[in-house]
């Protein structure tokens, strides 16, 4: 059998609706689906805008060039993150300064955010990590306190909330990403969320090449296309009317491998704090040391099986792309940690009762532990 890490389920609806869209004649981006899309999700967030682009990459870039961060600089992000969140601050001209991860959820370490603030810092962008919220009232509390932008990269966390609300509506942005792998897919595709009026008409003009709002094809700046299609839109939206199903089917993911793997020695499954409503983007787990099989041998050998899994991200400071800008030298030791013992298993909405069952039965026979049951 083979298992994919990640296989979306595209809906009836979404394909109906990209088949609309086609006969409509408007493929690139105007046409009613951008619209539809961008309220339909608003109204899922409880948000008073968002504003579609082309990828989640492209919406951190936005809404950090949207809050005027640039040149001189400084946003704290996670080292712990996907490099996008990364980039995206390097694209503005801005430095990235970095936290260590706090090891039960892998997100940013929120107490050590304050030391690393400086006269130049303009904003801090958590990143809430496979599903799980970031402990935002404490970071909020900080960035009150210093003044700081708070702009969420919620790529990887549709629907996840914290104390209640969703992540991606607590900050001035929120950002999404709509790639092949997300909970929502339009494909490739992102959102900027924010319930400011003032910066959501920013984020239109940027991501449309600044036209002059007196004057089209008159430039007073530089702007960017970043224009989602129409056909992207008709796909999300079919896709967003499914959204509580596929929270549903990531529960229902996440408790069986809690079932089935919870006996495993030296596997450490994972954690949701209570204020935190998890999605389990993806089910990300830590080998302990105890456990008989490194994390590359063990990835190898259920690769060997069928089975795909991934390693954890790489922490942002070791990546040789960062050398060029001259960044302080410090070693991030959880996220170095985590980086090398994490992996996670197949995660993707179609995922079957049958291939989790194989999954988890290959675990099993690959630990080769009697105690525990098959099943
Ligand atoms: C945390 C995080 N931020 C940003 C992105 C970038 O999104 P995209 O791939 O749509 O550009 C991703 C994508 O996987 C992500 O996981």
């Amino acid at each position: 059998m083979h298992v994919p890490v990640n296989a979306p389920i595209i809906t009836e609806s979404a394909k109906r609706y990209v088949g609309q869209a086609m006969e409509s004649g408007w493929v690139s981006s105007a046409g009613k689906y951008i619209d539809l899309f961008e309220e339909k999700f608003a109204e899922f967030l409880g948000v008073k805008h968002a504003v579609t682009t082309t990828s989640g990459t492209s919406a951190l870039h936005l809404g950090l060039a949207s809050l005027g961060i640039g040149e001189g600089d400084e946003v704290i992000v996670p080292d712990f993150t996907m490099i996008a969140s990364v980039f995206s601050v390097l694209y503005t001209g801005a430095k990235p300064v970095f936290v260590d991860s706090e090891p039960e959820t892998f997100n940013i370490d929120v107490f050590r955010i304050e030391e690393k603030i400086t006269e130049r810092t303009k904003a801090i962008m958590p990143v809430h990590i496979y599903g799980h919220p970031v402990n935002m009232d404490p970071l909020k509390d900080i960035a009150d306190r210093h003044r700081l932008f708070v702009i969420e990269d919620a790529a990887e966390v549709h629907g996840a909330k914290y104390k209640g609300k969703y992540c991606g509506s607590m900050g001035d942005v929120g950002c999404f990403s709509f790639y092949g792998n997300k909970i929502i897919t339009t494909g490739e595709g992102g959102m900027v969320v924010t319930n400011d009026d003032a910066l959501a008409s920013r984020v239109r003009s940027l991501k449309d090449l600044a036209h002059s709002s007196v004057k089209r094809f008159v430039h007073e700046e530089v702007g960017y296309n970043y224009r989602m299609t129409n056909l992207q839109a008709a796909c999300g939206l079919g896709q967003l009317e499914h959204v509580e199903e596929f929270l549903e089917k990531k529960k229902w993911m996440a408790s069986e491998y809690e079932k089935r793997l919870k006996d495993i020695p030296g596997l450490r499954l994972p954690v949701t704090k209570n204020w935190a409503e998890n999605v389990y983007w993806m089910y990300a787990i830590l080998l302990e040391r105890s456990f008989p099989y490194s994390r590359d041998e063990f990835r190898l050998k259920l690769k060997e099986k069928g089975v795909d899994t991934r390693d954890f991200f790489t922490s942002s400071s070791l990546q040789p792309a960062l050398r060029q800008y001259g960044l302080p030298e410090e070693r991030f030791p959880v996220t170095e940690d985590i980086a090398r013992r994490g992996l996670y298993l197949p995660s993707g909405l179609a995922l079957t009762e049958e291939q989790m069952t194989y999954v988890c039965g290959t675990i099993k026979e690959l630990v080769g532990n009697p105690q525990v049951v098959a099943v």
